[in-house]
């Protein structure tokens, strides 16, 4: 099975075409969504439409349940606060109904998907240094563990006895072993942080026993001036161009 995984869209609607795009032609035959379809830009209702079509499995990312009156919405610093709240205004009930039903962690045969970490998923921690990322591999029920929310693509197997810490080996494509854990953060499609402005995706093929990282570039020009057309704060536009 080739399984396409994204997260972070963050309500960029061509990004999250384009990444669409690039995984039909990577013959993607189910996805998987890491959460945070939503927040920041200006089409949360047309990529929630496009995600809800695919033949995917979901989390819930923070700002979705933000922006459907959760209380983690007051987690959130001032500008991502005020995206959540204009989101929340626009929302469609459909894809309200829709966020609310989506859990924090779903396991599908051997991975693991969750937001953030899969301890106290509902806090939605970031997974992002040496001991958090061992407390993750520690938590796994399964080989394969998937998360989002740093915006910061990278695949991790789990190294035992080498040390205090694990000594992670970071790369943009993995063909796995029998027998190890992995833990694969697979970027942000609709924000990326790592100063790389084109779109992030995952790519598995669990018949291959093969992980990619991909990014595929998009007309953020237009994301931008949507943005900045909504009242939407501008550094989320000002972002896109720097990545
Ligand atoms: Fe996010």
């Amino acid at each position: 099975m080739r399984y396409g995984l994204f997260s972070d869209v963050h309500s960029n609607l061509e990004a999250l075409q384009a990444v669409l795009t690039a995984m039909t032609k990577e013959r993607v035959e189910k996805f998987f969504c890491l959460g945070d379809t939503i927040g920041y830009a200006a089409n949360p209702n047309e990529c929630l439409d496009l995600v809800r079509q695919l033949p995917a499995v979901a989390v819930a990312g923070n700002h979705d349940l933000a922006a459907v009156g959760h209380p983690i919405l007051y987690e959130l610093y001032d500008d991502a606060r005020e995206a959540a709240e204009w989101t929340a205004c626009h929302l469609t009930e459909e894809n309200k109904n829709w966020i609310q039903g989506l859990p924090l962690v779903a396991q599908e045969e051997d991975a693991t998907l969750v937001h953030g970490s899969l301890f106290e998923p509902e806090k939605f921690h970031y997974t992002d240094n040496p001991s958090k990322i061992e407390q993750n591999f520690s938590l796994m029920q399964t080989p394969f563990c998937f998360i989002g929310h740093s915006h910061f693509p990278w695949i991790i197997e789990e190294t035992v006895g080498a040390g205090l810490k694990p000594a992670p080996t970071i790369v943009n494509q993995i063909i796995y072993r029998q027998g190890k854990k992995y833990l694969v953060n697979v970027g942000s499609v609709g924000q990326p942080r790592d100063g790389d402005v084109r779109a992030s995706f995952c790519v598995w093929d669990s018949d291959r026993g093969r992980i990619e990282l991909k990014r595929v570039e998009y007309d953020y020009k237009t994301t931008q001036r949507k943005i900045l057309e909504a009242g939407l704060p501008a550094r989320f536009a000002e972002k896109l161009e720097t990545g």
